[in-house]
């Protein structure tokens, strides 16, 4: 997934500083900011029982999936509700769908409604397929994860089809040739994992309060753009908007997000939060992420650390998307 932060390609550099650690694979590790799942997803394959965290409701959808499902749902209900035998045929049926149910989507983010972030095509879909989501969850004719598991399905496929160049602060003016392909709904591939594995939605510094890791991995936002705008409607997907309209505005639609706005995206407070956060670490070790073009300095992340004990640097050259 396209994701400012994503450590996909980071990943291997990631796992040599962790391996230093010499804290082997049946310990606690702690995602606190977890965007893509990647790094938790990398660490749970190898073996280490995941916490992962994220304040955005579709990044928690990608660790309720990735993170904490160690098998694939059974859809017990909903196949007998569909008449079906196999996890596939609900993807065939939602490929399949007459999308009628005009919705949020095609109202506001269609040419429809006056934006092009989504084909009309692709947004009347999305509105549908979101729906039918909600209310098979309403009728608890799916439970919790088979929930996440199908929202997650529908976020993979509408990153494929968005009109935008990586995030959705603003809709291209032409069409991408990849917006007026179909929206195609795929199955999800699940981590098989033996621990408990656990997904959480809070705030990093008052979460952390409530944790105790052996390898605590943190990479907090790093420069001002903040997530919940620059996802907004990934975030909105994820969310729904069925029992709440929300509020929209501007020539890109953009949703309220006031209560979602981090602290690490500031000059003015990201030093302190930081600071914050770390008083109240407990780990046997703790790995921080962070650009040498952040909003953070160098020293002042060293001042910061080097309260907990040992600080070493590890540096890699890494192309900004
Ligand atoms: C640099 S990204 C993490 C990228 C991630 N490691 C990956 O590979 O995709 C930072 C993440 O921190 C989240 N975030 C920002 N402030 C937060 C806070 N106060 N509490 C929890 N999560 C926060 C953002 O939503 C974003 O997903």
């Amino acid at each position: 997934m396209r994701y400012y932060g994503n450590k996909t390609k980071l990943l291997p550099f990631i796992e040599k500083v962790v391996k230093k650690t010499g804290i082997n694979q049946n310990s606690t590790f702690v995602d606190l900011f977890s965007g893509t799942s990647a790094v938790g997803k990398h660490f749970k394959r190898l073996g280490y029982k995941v916490y992962s965290n994220d304040n955005l409701e579709f990044a928690y959808t990608l660790s309720k999936t990735f993170i904490e499902l160690n098998k694939l749902p059974k859809f017990t209900r909903l196949k007998k509700e569909l008449s079906i035998k196999e996890n596939r045929e609900i993807f065939d049926y939602f490929n399949n769908l007459k999308p009628t149910k005009e919705g949020f989507i095609f109202q506001n983010y269609s040419p429809n409604g006056g934006r092009k972030y989504f084909s009309d095509e692709n947004a009347l879909k999305i509105d549908t397929i979101r729906k039918q989501i909600h209310n098979w969850k309403q009728k608890e004719i799916i439970n919790e994860f088979e929930y996440y598991y199908l929202i997650t399905s529908l976020l993979r496929a509408v990153n494929l089809v968005s009109n935008v160049s990586g995030t959705y602060a603003a809709f291209l003016k032409n069409w991408d040739k990849r917006a007026l392909k179909p929206l195609i709904l795929k199955e999800v591939e699940i981590i098989p994992s033996t621990q408990r594995n656990k997904a959480f939605k809070q705030d990093a510094n008052k979460l952390i309060k409530n944790l105790n890791a052996d390898i605590l991995y943190l990479d907090p936002p790093y420069n001002t753009r903040q997530y919940a705008s620059n996802y907004f409607i990934l975030e909105l997907i994820a969310e729904g908007w069925f029992d709440k309209k929300p509020k929209i505005y501007g020539k890109t639609g953009m949703r309220e997000y006031k209560m979602q706005k981090s602290k690490y995206c500031s000059k003015l407070t990201a030093t302190s939060t930081l600071s914050d956060l770390i008083q109240n670490v407990k780990a046997k070790c703790l790995i921080l992420s962070y650009n040498n073009e952040g909003i953070l300095q160098k020293k002042d992340i060293l001042e910061i650390l080097n309260k907990l004990g040992n600080v070493e640097v590890f540096e890699s050259e890494h192309i900004k998307i």
